[in-house]
C-alpha cells in the first residue's frame, strides 16, 4: 500500500466514519501496510501527525471540496498553513478554537493547544504484581529514562524511551501499565479505605477499578459499564493485572437506572464525555468533536450523576475534558438540587489548578491540564452529601 493510500484511508475513517485515529490506522494499515513492527509504528506516528494537521491543511488546500487523497498529497509535499487564522494555525475546527479561546485566553488556548501536540506518557507501576522498587529498576536497565512522581510514588512519566511504551517488558508483562496522570489523581480522591465497597458507574476497560484494588486490596468493586465488549475486555485485563477475581464484581448494565439494595461507601463516576482532555491521544477530537455532542455528553453525565447520588454520600465525578459542559456546569446543576459539598482532599489542593471562574465552587474542585500538569485534560471533583445528624 503507497502512503497516499494509506493516508487517505485514515483520513477517510476518522472524518467519515468518525472513529479514533487508533481505529483508523488498525482498518488502514492492515497486514501488508508494514513489514516490520518498526515500520508500522513511523507509519502511525505519521498517521498522529497527519490527522493532527488536518484542519490545518483544509485551510491551506484551494480547491473547494478536496478529495482525501488530494490532502494526504499535499500533507506529503509538506503544504501546511500560513494563513493567518489562529484555528487554522492551531489546527483545531473554529467552534472548539473560540469555546477554549473564551475559557483560557487566545494565549492560554494556543499554550494548551501545542502542549496537546506532544504525547506524554505515564506508566503506573503495578505494586499487585511486583514491588515498585523491582519495576523502576527493569524500566532503568532496559533505558528508560523517566521522572518518579512527587506525590504519588507509583506513577512515573516517560521522558525518553528507547522503544514503543508497549513494547517494554514491565509492560507486556503488566508490571507496569500505560496511565495517564489524572487517572490516578481521581482515583485518589476516592481515598478508599479498608473494607470500603466502591461502585464503579463506568468501569471498562478498567484502569481505575484495578488501581482502587492496588490501593486498597481489602476494597470490593462493584463495576458497571453498558458495553459487554469493553467489560470481556475488562475481566481480561483485571487477570493480567493480577487482580483478585472476588474484588470485583462486574456487571452489565445502564447506570442511570441501577439500584442496589443498600448504599455504598463511594462511587466513581468516570462518565463517557466528548474525550476533549485526549487530544494528545487522538488528534482526530481537534476536527470531529461537534457542539451536539458535547450537549449530549452534558445530559448524559448530569443523569448518571444523580443516579451515582443515590447510590452513596459520597461520589468522585470525573470526565476527560477541558469544557466546563462537562464539568463546572454539571456540577453547577447538582449544587442548585442538592446540599452536597465539594471537597479537594488537602494533599492534592495545592497541585490541583482550580475549576473555571465565575462559579462559586471554583476552589472546590480540581483541574488538570496538559501544559500545566503534563496530563490529559481532566475535570475531578469529589461531592460529599452531610451525615444525618
Ligand atoms: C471514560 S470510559 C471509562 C474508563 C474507565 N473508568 C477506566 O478507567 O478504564 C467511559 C465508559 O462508560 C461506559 N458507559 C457509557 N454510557 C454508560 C452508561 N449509561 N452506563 C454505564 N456505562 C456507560 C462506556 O462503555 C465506557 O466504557
Amino acid at each position: 500500500m503507497n502512503k497516499v493510500d494509506l493516508f487517505a484511508k485514515v483520513l477517510y475513517e476518522v472524518i467519515e466514519r468518525r472513529v479514533s485515529l487508533d481505529v483508523a490506522f488498525k482498518r488502514a494499515c492492515k497486514r501488508r501496510c508494514a513489514r516490520t513492527l518498526e515500520e508500522r509504528e513511523k507509519l502511525y506516528q505519521e498517521c498522529r501527525k497527519l490527522v493532527s494537521d488536518y484542519v490545518k491543511l483544509k485551510c491551506v488546500v484551494s480547491k473547494r471540496s478536496p478529495s482525501y487523497r488530494d490532502l494526504a498529497r499535499a500533507w506529503i509535499s509538506g503544504k501546511t498553513s500560513n494563513s493567518s487564522e489562529p484555528h487554522c494555525q492551531l489546527s483545531v475546527s473554529k467552534w472548539l478554537y473560540e469555546r477554549i479561546t473564551s475559557l483560557l485566553g487566545s494565549s492560554g488556548a494556543e499554550t494548551m493547544l501545542k502542549a496537546f501536540e506532544e504525547r506524554t506518557w505515564w506508566l503506573r507501576l503495578n505494586t499487585l504484581k511486583a514491588p515498585e522498587e523491582r519495576v523502576l529498576k527493569e524500566l532503568e536497565a532496559e533505558g528508560l529514562e523517566f521522572e518518579v512522581h512527587s506525590e504519588i510514588p507509583y506513577m512515573v512519566r516517560v521522558l525518553k524511551s528507547p522503544k514503543p511504551i508497549r513494547l517494554l517488558n514491565p509492560v507486556r508483562e503488566f508490571r507496569a501499565l500505560p496511565q495517564d496522570l489524572a487517572s490516578a489523581v481521581s482515583v485518589e480522591f476516592i481515598d478508599v479505605r479498608p473494607g470500603d465497597v466502591v461502585v464503579d458507574m463506568c468501569a471498562a476497560p478498567g484502569l481505575k477499578t484495578s488501581l482502587i484494588v492496588m490501593l486498597e486490596e481489602s476494597a470490593r468493586v462493584i463495576a458497571f459499564d453498558i458495553s459487554s465488549k469493553r467489560l470481556r475486555v475488562m475481566r481480561q485485563l483485571l487477570k493480567k493485572l493480577g487482580v483478585p477475581e472476588n474484588s470485583v464484581q462486574l456487571a452489565l448494565a445502564d447506570s442511570r437506572f441501577i439500584n442496589l439494595v443498600r448504599p455504598v461507601d463511594k462511587v466513581l463516576l468516570d462518565a463517557p464525555c466528548s474525550n476533549s482532555g485526549s487530544i494528545d491521544k487522538d488528534p482526530s477530537i481537534k476536527a470531529t468533536l461537534t457542539q451536539g455532542k458535547v450537549e449530549f455528553h452534558s445530559n448524559r453525565q448530569l443523569e448518571l450523576l444523580l443516579k451515582s447520588l443515590e447510590l452513596s454520600d459520597c461520589v468522585v465525578y470525573t470526565t476527560c475534558s477541558i469544557l466546563p459542559d462537562e464539568g463546572e456546569d454539571v456540577i453547577e446543576k447538582i449544587v442548585k438540587k442538592t446540599s452536597v459539598k465539594l471537597v479537594v482532599p488537602p494533599r492534592f489542593r495545592s497541585f490541583c489548578s482550580p475549576g473555571y471562574p465565575s462559579y462559586g465552587f471554583s476552589n472546590n474542585v480540581c483541574r488538570l491540564y496538559p501544559h500545566i500538569h503534563k496530563s490529559e485534560g481532566f475535570f475531578i471533583s469529589r461531592l460529599e452529601r452531610p451525615q444525618a445528624l
